[in-house]
């Protein structure tokens, strides 16, 4: 068989079959559809690889020095489309070498695979992609911090009702609000980070399973591929995919962040609350009710965020109850991990770029926060300040808001003789109690008041630039 199909789409572990692959278990075993997304990795892996055994004397120089012009080539194929990958070679690592031999001929590329084999190759690439994703990740996630950041410092004294049980509950200002979410993701990227120190270490070396019989510098190849570290054990490193589950369980943390944005943003939208107009360019119409705009975007991020988490259910059942050390199964680590960064980053990059561009109604939403006895805490606050224990404050104050319900008013529309049927200690001065008083008295850091929410603002942008200094 394997003599009838041109040098370049014979199958590289042919040697001891007799008879050709079914053309559905081809299909069905076939990984390509996947892994070609990881054309670059595993071309560097290889580079890195070819290198260190010319160094190493395990290969001719010459054939080293051929193997990795070969692959630069190949690469500069693959990536400009001139080369594209053939599906009956199964995976990206077959393809790639199959190339290479088409380019400098089998004899030198038939040694690029010494001291290798695809579990440990495998590994290599999909660590190499998850720390671009990672870095991309946390790019995006700076970018949407920065644009929050922005809108709080812009919106520090605008005041809204701030929510519990989806009750008003006590005003705060928007720049507050939308902090809120920066901490989210100042959070979001510290695990991202973590995942990326474990996932920045090199498999390289530990072959099919047990290591291999050759003098490696296995430190060599990390350090040319920037991996800090080389795994220690060679069959936990063949067979090991924490660091994808850390990303996906990561991503779908970050994804249900988003997804409660999502949500505020699905309902400040509606007519009912009127807190926000979205830009034309990131909604949506509908097709029967020529009156709708509707906020698509955000509903999709609180929809996706079902499937990240199904993504990240799926591998870690994947990876459950499987024996050492690397077994088929592991080739379904990759379309929902890449599933999951696609889908991430997207929404990441997307949101950074909606906020921005939304109107703000900052005047309907002051006009709400002071409705339905927003202020009564206050009120409490009043009273507890001249002495009264605070839960007594509590009651008096509740009596007096069931009082102005049962009259249809507001509190700023009591009377102080009003007042005063509740407590002798009401004065004059409760009738001035207003939201801009009430935000600005809570004043502990990690508060509302619009200079506590200043201050964490700068303390935001110097986090974030200090992020960057890092790199
Ligand atoms: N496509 C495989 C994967 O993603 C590559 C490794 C194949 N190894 C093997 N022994 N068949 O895991």
């Amino acid at each position: 068989m394997d003599e009838q199909q041109p040098q370049s789409t014979a199958k590289l572990w042919g040697g001891r079959f007799d008879r050709p692959t079914d053309q559905a278990v081809e299909a069905y075993t076939s990984s390509i559809d996947a892994d070609r997304r990881m054309v670059r990795q595993d071309i560097t892996g290889s580079i890195a690889h070819a290198r260190m055994l010319g160094r190493q004397g395990i290969i001719p120089a010459d054939d080293a020095g051929a193997i990795v012009s070969g692959l630069s080539r190949v690469l500069a194929e693959a990536e400009s489309g001139a080369y594209q990958l053939d599906p009956r070679l199964e995976d990206v690592h077959m393809n790639v070498e199959a190339r290479l031999g088409d380019v400098i001929g089998g004899e030198a590329s038939g040694k690029l695979h010494t001291a290798r084999s695809r579990n440990d190759q495998v590994a290599l690439d999909v660590r190499l992609f998850t720390l671009e994703a990672v870095q991309s990740t946390v790019r995006l996630i700076r970018a949407l911090q920065e644009v929050l950041i922005d809108l709080a410092e812009r919106h520090a004294d605008d005041i809204l009702p701030g929510y519990t049980h989806m009750q008003r509950a006590q005003p705060v200002v928007l720049g507050h609000h939308l902090l809120a979410y920066v901490e989210m993701l100042e959070r979001d990227a510290g695990r991202f980070a973590d995942c990326g120190q474990r996932t920045a270490v090199s498999p390289l070396g530990s072959g099919a399973l047990a290591g291999v019989p050759y003098p490696l510098d296995r430190i060599y190849a990390a350090q040319q591929l920037g991996l800090a570290a080389i795994s220690e054990n060679s069959l936990d490193a063949v067979s090991d995919r924490d660091f994808i589950v850390e990303y996906n369980a990561a991503a779908a943390i970050c994804m249900m962040h988003l997804s409660r944005m999502a949500e505020e943003i699905v309902l400040w939208s509606t007519t009912e609350f009127g807190f926000i107009t979205l830009d034309d360019a990131f909604a949506t119409g509908s097709s029967i009710m020529p009156q709708k705009k509707n906020p698509d975007v955000a509903e999709l991020a609180r929809g996706k965020t079902g499937r990240i988490y199904g993504n990240l259910m799926s591998i870690l059942t994947i990876l459950k109850a499987l024996p050492l050390s690397y077994n088929r199964d592991l080739q379904e680590d990759k379309p929902g991990f890449f599933d999951t960064v696609d889908t991430l980053t997207s929404t990441l990059d997307i949101f950074a770029r909606m906020l921005p561009a939304t109107t703000f109604h900052t005047n309907r939403m002051r006009a709400v926060a002071r409705a339905n006895y927003a202020l009564a805490t206050d009120v409490a606050d009043y009273l507890a300040r001249k002495g009264v224990p605070f839960r007594e404050a509590h009651h008096v104050v509740g009596a007096l808001v069931g009082y102005a319900v049962r009259e249809g008013r507001e509190l700023h529309e009591l009377t102080l003789p009003d007042y005063q049927r509740f407590s002798p200690l009401f004065e004059a001065d409760v009738l001035t109690i207003d939201l801009v008083d009430s935000v600005a008295a809570r004043d502990v850091p990690g508060g509302t008041a619009p200079v506590q929410v200043q201050a964490a603002v700068q303390r935001a942008r110097s986090r974030l630039e200090a992020h960057r200094a890092a790199g």
